[in-house]
């Protein structure tokens, strides 16, 4: 068996960050080891994101200095993985010489076999993308923690007019149920206290009938003191019976993460992203009034093709009609091979700019005024360790998603739930105390002492 040493980094989504595991999972099966040096390793392996060009040129830097590793270590086999091996297999093998291994997101299977070929001086190339690969038998590799994923499903079939994933990352897939469901009970004896299910458009999980609301139900039912998270859901598939099923289940947390990319029509017709905003407002009022306290997050996109000074008011207007907790907010960045590829990029790269800025600068308005009216709340957050800043402070985060900061205590410990009260609030952080002391981990159960 090999004892080679491998290193990884990981670029892009979380969806990426559960196929390292993946990955890792089936090398050290093998017989590789897992390394976090990167000057002790024998493989360098970088998990990349195509999503947009600076994501790309983040990528093609790291090269950069990773070639100079070559030079101390010329039998160093570098490979590239996820999302740009696809679309760049030509330009990273043959134009950028320092590239041995080409493996997409569909063939880590065989990866090991790839290195091989690459330990023995030629190039290990694998990128085709399967229709039915979900990973459904590999074990992944992880460290023991509070928090996991696991990818529900792979692929997607939207083809959103500006997205590169479903030519990345190809057809749409669904893991089995049975498989899921042990990997949680898995997760649930190790400890994990929060797991988040994963697919480029949740929504539309199927296994033989087994819909995302049943997945959902099942996955909470396996242990009810867990937090289960899930991520993404399009605005077109987003049931009635999800909603409900979000609503019953404790363990299912009270926040949905549900891009909008735009608000003006026109503009969404354009990105093919086949509802109007009647419709995703509809939806948002739904939740509200069916789940007590849900919280939204978006993505949005600023210069879209042919985006007018008015259509970006109208995304504007949406963000202030829905009140997102949070949002990720991108430039428009023109995508080989997508549709909105052979639109003209129209929009001025200083209008861009300044329309991200106003959309950003409009989210931590309504995100700090959100987190002010939680002053004088109480919350049950789960213990996630000490503040980044401080170990004489732990940082949690509520069921809504909200990091809060408290001051430590000797009868808490990572992984517990916690009572708190909110004295104080940025936009970013809230800020409180535990008023009760907690000896049960059980969500919404923190008891006093
Ligand atoms: N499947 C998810 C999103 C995956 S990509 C969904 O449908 O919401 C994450 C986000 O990146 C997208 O929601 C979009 O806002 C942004 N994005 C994707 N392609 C982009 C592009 N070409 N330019 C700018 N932002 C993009
Ligand atoms: Fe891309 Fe649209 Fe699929 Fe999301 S739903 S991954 S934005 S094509
Ligand atoms: Fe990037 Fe691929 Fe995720 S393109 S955002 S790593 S699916």
């Amino acid at each position: 068996m090999n004892k080679s040493s491998i290193y990884i980094e990981t670029y892009g989504c979380q969806m990426n960050l559960a196929d390292t595991e993946i990955v890792l999972g089936i090398l050290q099966d093998h017989g590789y080891v897992v390394t976090k040096e990167i000057g002790k390793a024998d493989v360098v392996l970088l998990n990349t994101c195509s999503v947009r060009d600076n994501a790309e040129q983040r990528i093609y830097g790291r090269l950069g200095n990773i070639s100079n590793l070559k030079n101390v270590n010329p039998n160093l086999v570098v490979g590239i993985l996820g999302c740009m091996a696809e679309r760049l297999r030509k330009d990273l093998v043959e134009d950028k010489k320092i590239v041995d291994l080409v493996v997409g997101p569909d063939e880590y299977r065989r990866l090991p076999e790839y290195i091989n070929i690459a330990f023995n001086g030629d190039k290990g190339i694998g990128i085709k993308l399967s229709r039915t690969e979900t990973y459904d038998d590999i074990i992944p590799f992880r460290e023991d923690g509070l928090q996991a994923w696991i990818s529900v499903m792979r692929g997607c079939d939207k083809f959103c007019s500006f997205c590169v994933v479903p030519f990345t990352r190809g057809r749409e897939r669904s893991r089995s149920l049975h498989s899921i469901l042990d990997e949680v009970k898995q997760l649930s004896k190790r400890g994990f206290r929060e797991v988040t299910l994963l697919g480029q458009n949740v929504n539309s999980y199927n296994d033989n009938g087994t819909d995302f609301a049943d997945l959902l139900s099942a996955v909470a039912a396996v242990d009810t003191s867990m937090r289960i998270r899930f991520s993404t859901s399009h605005p077109q598939d987003l049931s009635d019976k999800l909603i409900y099923t979000i609503a019953e289940y404790p363990g299912l947390c009270n926040y949905i993460h549900l891009p909008v990319q735009s608000g003006s029509d026109r503009i969404l017709e354009l990105m093919n992203r086949t509802y109007n905003i009647d419709h995703y407002l509809g939806i948002i009022e739904k939740a509200k009034s069916i789940i007590p306290g849900v919280s939204f997050s978006t993505d949005i996109i600023a210069g879209f093709p042919t985006e007018t000074y008015e259509d970006h008011l109208m995304t504007l207007e949406v963000m202030r009609k829905v009140k997102y907790d949070g949002a990720y907010m991108f430039k428009y960045s023109p995508r080989e091979g997508t549709k909105s590829f052979n639109m003209e990029d129209d929009v001025p790269e200083e209008v861009k700019a300044k329309r991200l800025q106003e959309i950003i600068d409009l989210q931590q308005k309504i995100s700090y005024d959100k987190n002010q009216e939680l002053i004088g709340k109480e919350e049950t957050i789960l213990i996630e360790g000490f503040s980044k800043k401080s170990d004489q402070f732990f940082s949690g985060r509520t069921d809504t998603n909200k990091v809060v900061i408290i001051p430590i205590d000797h009868n808490i410990r990572e992984g517990d739930y916690v009572k708190v009260k909110i004295d104080r609030a940025t936009s970013a952080t809230l800020f409180g105390r535990s008023v009760k002391s907690v000896k049960q981990d059980k969500k919404n159960m923190a008891l006093s002492a």
